[in-house]
Order: structure tokens, then sequence, then C-alpha cells
């Protein structure tokens, strides 16, 4: 490909701060795929949705500069996907071209324990709406702390921008619910949006994310400090318990049709036989 080529691709993301005028600002590509991606007509049913490994860490080194205003460190990358670590899970949008996976899409989240770091994060409100929908919360004071609990924080989610808008974002995020559905303890998703992003606010809204608080100043660009919103999703105990039966082996299956089923049938005719024997007694005696 020549230079001249090139110099005439330009992208852009929400995620930078706009200009003076309020104008998104358009910038030169790093990333050689652009070229590639020129060439090609998207087939959104190839797509393919796996974990990123750490032969991923170069090209997401980059396409994070495309795509956020903060400089992620290799050693960000080199942590979150390091497998010794559980409490950190990805998922890639990955396109096969010419035999090669390419990456357009990227999400990269971390479980973490409910405490002060969660709270500094998340409103009364919020705090109030999940204790609601998880009723045995209900029992919980705040005062106590949600110790056992856990949540899943999106830190960098983003999407090539050739294939922006065709809900490669969307699907990332019912990856990153059934990943965060997995672990039995964790209550919530959440997730920071610089204050002048106004698509991934759309996109949040859109995905079923509520607004909880305002951060003042959350984030620094160049000496300059912007406020971060933060939205959470709820991970209700149906959708839990929906899970479960979805994901169960089936073995599980299994014992639970065959075993466990009738053995609870059968406890509940003797419970009832022996409910009813009480009354006959009774009455008899009367
Ligand atoms: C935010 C981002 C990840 C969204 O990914 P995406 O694949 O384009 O989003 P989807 O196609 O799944 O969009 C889902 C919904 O979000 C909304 N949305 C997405 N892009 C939009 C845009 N440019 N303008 C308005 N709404 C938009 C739409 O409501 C859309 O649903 P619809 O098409 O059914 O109306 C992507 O724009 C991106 O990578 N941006 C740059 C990095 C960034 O800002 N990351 C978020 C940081 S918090």
């Amino acid at each position: 490909m020549s230079n001249s080529k090139k110099k005439k691709i330009k992208i852009f993301s929400d995620a930078f701060p706009p200009n003076e005028l309020g104008e998104r600002q358009k910038r030169t590509p790093i990333s050689s795929i652009h070229l590639t991606l020129k060439e090609i007509n998207l087939n959104p049913n190839e797509i393919i949705y796996k974990p990123l490994t750490k032969e991923h860490i170069n090209e997401l080194f980059i396409l994070h500069r495309e795509w956020f205003p903060i400089e992620y460190e290799l050693k960000f990358f080199e942590k979150t996907l390091n497998p010794e670590y559980d409490n950190y899970f990805s998922i890639g949008a990955f396109y096969n071209i010419n035999n090669k996976e390419i990456i357009i899409g990227s999400a990269l989240c971390e479980i973490q324990e409910i405490d002060q770091k969660f709270l500094y994060h998340t409103s009364e409100d919020t705090l109030n709406k999940i204790s609601k929908h998880i009723s045995f919360f209900e029992e919980m004071s705040i005062t106590f702390g949600f110790n056992n609990f856990h949540c899943c924080y999106i830190m960098t989610i983003g999407v090539i921008d050739e294939y922006r808008s065709l809900h490669i974002g969307k699907k990332m995020l019912e990856l990153i619910k059934e990943k965060s559905l997995e672990d039995p303890y964790c209550i919530c998703i959440y997730l920071d949006v610089i204050i002048y992003n106004k698509v991934a606010e759309i996109f949040y809204k859109k995905n079923n994310f509520e607004e909880s608080t305002i951060i003042k100043n959350y984030y620094n660009l160049n000496g300059k400090y912007y406020d971060s919103i933060v939205y959470f999703k709820i991970l209700t105990l149906s959708e839990k318990k929906e899970f479960k039966k979805k994901n169960e082996s089936f073995c599980t299956k299994f014992c639970n049709y065959f075993f466990f089923y009738p053995f609870y049938l059968f406890i509940d005719i003797v419970t009832i036989n022996l409910f009813c024997k009480c009354l006959r007694r009774k009455n008899k005696i009367q």
C-alpha cells in the first residue's frame, strides 16, 4: 500500500474530547488493519467471539490508542490477559481475513469485590435498587458491607470504526453478562463513561444500563478534568436461576429428573399424608 493511500483514511472515537467547537475530532489511524478492512465486505454472521490471549496484546495496545484518550500501558494488557489472574476476563470479536483472525472489537473486564471502590462508584439509590432486586440483600445492612459479593467492572470496550453500529458492542455486552452470571456471587455490571461521550451513553442505555451517579473530575486528560457517569446493570436472581438452568450439565439434569424430583415428590406426598392423618385424628377426638 502506498503512503498516499494510507493518509486518506481517517478515524474517530467519541471517547476523545471534542474540539473547541464541540466537534468530534478525526484522526489518522495507527493500526494497519484499516487498509485491509477497506477492501472487504463484512458478514456479521461470520464474526467469532472468544477470549483474547497474550498474543493479541500488541494489536490491542494499538487499538486502545485509537479508541481511548487514556494511554493503556502494555503491562495493563499483560496483567488483564494473564490466565493466572482469574479476576479478569476478556471478550474479543474476530474476523477471518485471508486465514488470519483480525480483532475488530474487544472488551476487558474485572470481577471486583464489593468494597470501597464500588461504593465510591455507586449512589445510595443504586444500592437500594440492588437490594430490592435481590431479596436476600434486604436482610443485609449496607453498613456490614456486601463483602461476599462481586461486581463486574467493564474497564474498556471498543469496536473498530469501520464496523460500529453493527451490534458488535451489543453482542459483547451480552457475553459480558453471561460471563458475569457464571459467578454466582456477581450482582451487577458497571462502568464509567466520560461525560462528553454521548454515543457510549446511548449505547449503554439502549442495552438496559441505568445511570447511577456522576463522579466529578474522575478523568484527567492532559491536565484537563472531566466528570464520569457511572452506568450499571443489576443481575437479578431470576436471571441467575435461568442461566443456571440453561447451563446445567446433562448429569445434573439426569439426577434432577430421575432422583431429586421424584424424591421431592415422595417427601411432598408423605408430608400431605401426615397432615391429613393429623387432621382426621383431630376431628375424631372432637
Ligand atoms: C461504544 C461502542 C463500543 C458501541 O459499539 P457498537 O458495536 O457500535 O454498538 P452497537 O452497534 O451494538 O449499538 C447498540 C446501540 O447503541 C446505540 N449506538 C451505537 N452507536 C451509535 C451512534 N454512533 N450513534 C447513536 N447511537 C448509537 C444504538 O442505539 C444501537 O442500537 P440500534 O442500532 O438498535 O439503535 C463503539 O461506538 C466504540 O467503540 N466507541 C469508541 C470507544 C468507546 O467510546 N467505548 C466506550 C467507552 S465507555
